[in-house]
């Protein structure tokens, strides 16, 4: 169970994101207990949290990043990752950010089509400089998770085409400033099954031996992200199985001799270590229910009203209270500003302290300023 500060709380603003630093670090250990093999390299998917505290210790346990934008990697920078650990993806990325990126040397770009590969080349030659690469490959696979967070599919904007990619690699081999260093996939995230994860890799194997007969060999296959974590019950599973999520990747894709393996892993490093805490503002007895009104909303944790997620909900000031229904929503003027609807928790009062839980990841980093609300704060413990 995880265990609450409340006395600490008492002085704090509400609302606020609670990092359980142990947690994080327990965390980390087992994703370098479980990759270990000198063939894989674990990159921190940035997007998911850019905390620097948070960053400071991925820094620490050796993983790379894995940036989408100039400005995560300025940021991973500061916290102090070596710019040849920074993979850099995205579908849009600009002129400005593809010179910065070359300026600071980073590991490599994951390119997403043929037309940006040409812009790399183009400006790589402008600064004298070779632009490593990863060719993003769509591998038009269903990974079973929500529509807005899948991205494997052909119809999704991401990555070249199977039907596409060879001849993609051909002009590759025509543009003197680009070095072509491996593949790119992902498929999606929150994926809680092993299967779309197998058949991820069953699409790489028959997809390098098909190129090797054309002549195309890589150094590198990056497999993306993607692990999800138990949003339902965060206590029974604070840390991810990696150990099944790595032995997926070592049983089923067929490495070539000397081929390295690289991962971009986000939520599942994050997600469980933050919960957004909160202080209840009132009770509302409606007509034929019962409001709680915390002052956090979906400013400062949206994934509820974009994704429909569920987060576990608790009321940390009095957990065994007598239990009652109740709809928990936030302060914003938009019906989609609930965190859930009927949720049974011990009873509720003003100024009680809530928790929504496992906002490790997409939480902090994706909170906006909409109707002028600060962005909330963060405070952190090692259990
Ligand atoms: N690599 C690529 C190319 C990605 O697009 C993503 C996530 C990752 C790695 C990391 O995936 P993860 O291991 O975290 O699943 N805001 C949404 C999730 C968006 C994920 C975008 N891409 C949410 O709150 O569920």
């Amino acid at each position: 169970m995880t265990r609450f500060p409340l006395e600490e709380f008492s002085h704090l603003d509400t609302p606020f994101y609670y990092y359980d630093l142990g947690l994080l670090e327990r965390t980390l250990t087992e994703v370098k207990r479980t990759s270990r093999d000198d063939r894989f390299f674990v990159h921190y998917a940035i997007k998911a949290n850019a905390n620097p505290v948070i960053l400071r210790r991925i820094q620490g346990a050796g993983l790379g990043i894995d940036a989408v934008s100039g400005g995560e990697i300025s940021v991973a920078i500061e916290a102090g990752f070596r710019p040849n650990k920074i993979v850099f993806a995205g579908v849009g990325k600009t002129d400005r950010e593809i010179r910065y990126a070359l300026e600071k040397e980073i590991g490599g770009f994951n390119v997403e089509s043929l037309a940006e590969l040409e812009v790399i080349d183009s400006i790589a030659k402008e600064m004298r400089k070779t632009a490593v690469v990863f060719l993003r490959v769509n591998p038009d696979l269903d990974a079973h998770t929500h529509e807005y967070i899948t991205t494997g599919l052909a119809e999704n904007k991401f990555g070249i085409s199977m039907g596409m990619i060879e001849s993609v690699l051909q002009r590759s081999q025509e543009l003197n400033n680009i070095s072509v260093r491996g593949l790119h996939f992902h498929i999606g995230s929150q994926i809680t099954e092993t299967e779309p994860f197998v058949l991820l890799c069953d699409r790489i194997n028959n997809l390098q031996s098909s190129l090797e007969e054309k002549g195309f060999t890589f150094a590198s296959i990056n497999v993306g992200g993607g692990l999800g974590v138990d949003y339902a019950d965060p206590d029974r599973h604070p840390i991810p199985d990696f150990e099944a999520y790595f032995k997926t990747f070592r049983n089923h894709l067929h490495l070539r001799p000397g081929q390295e393996l690289h991962f971009e892993l986000g939520r599942s490093i994050v997600a469980q270590c933050g919960s957004l805490i909160s202080r209840v503002l009132y009770v509302k007895e409606g007509e034929t229910k019962r409001f709680v009104i915390l002052d956090a909303g979906m400013t400062e944790l949206i994934r509820p009203a974009l994704y429909n997620a569920h987060h576990k909900i608790e009321n940390i000031s009095d957990p065994r209270g007598e239990l009652h229904h109740y709809d928990v929503v936030g302060p914003i003027c938009e019906s989609s500003d609930t965190f859930g609807k009927g949720e049974l928790l011990p009873y509720v009062r003003r100024n009680d302290f809530v928790a929504i839980r496992s906002a490790g990841a997409y939480g902090e980093v994706m909170a906006s300023l909409y109707n002028c609300r600060p962005l909330p704060s963060s405070f952190f413990s090692e259990q």
